[in-house]
């Protein structure tokens, strides 16, 4: 049985996440846009806020995950536009998880995560939902969170 971490990050914060969770046990398997994004701004934010809300695809650069039945999946995602981020969407949309067992840890900056919980219901997914606001900026409560 193995355990992985796919997450999404464009400034630092899943990064930091999956550096906590390589220390039990978590391979982190990061998931890359094929047209990386030099700076995120206002437009960036504007842009991938607009994606998430109209559930837009991306393309991403193809990752080494052969998953077996028994291997331990968490999904690691930014917030966006109170969403789950679109790499993370997209890669749900084309990879087989298994519902009960596949887990989430979702990172906003702020505290709401209304929309994405949603999201997570609606595909199924039965197992728990950890939400770690701002990680970067509160290292201290992302590693109690994660039992570190
Ligand atoms: C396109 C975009 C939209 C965002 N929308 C939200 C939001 O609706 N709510 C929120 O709390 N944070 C929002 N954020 C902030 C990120 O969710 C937050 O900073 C997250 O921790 C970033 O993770 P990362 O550093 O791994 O990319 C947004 C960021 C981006 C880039």
């Amino acid at each position: 049985m193995k355990k992985y971490f796919v997450y999404f990050s464009f400034t630092g914060n899943g990064d930091f996440l999956a550096s906590l969770l390589k220390e039990k046990g978590y391979e982190p398997v990061k998931l890359e846009l094929v047209k990386p994004v030099k700076k995120i701004g206002f437009f960036t934010i504007i842009k991938y806020g607009g994606r998430a809300m109209s559930h837009k695809k991306e393309k991403l650069l193809p990752i080494n995950l052969e998953l077996k039945n028994d291997d331990e999946v968490i999904i690691g995602s930014p917030i966006w536009n109170d969403r789950l981020s679109t790499p993370i969407t997209t890669f749900l949309s084309e990879h087989e998880l298994n519902k009960e067992t596949t887990s989430f840890i979702l990172y906003p900056a702020g505290e709401s995560t209304k929309k994405s919980l949603k999201q997570i219901e609606k595909m199924g997914f039965k197992k728990e939902v950890k939400v770690i606001s701002y990680p970067l900026k509160k290292q201290e409560q992302a590693k109690q969170i994660l039992g570190l």
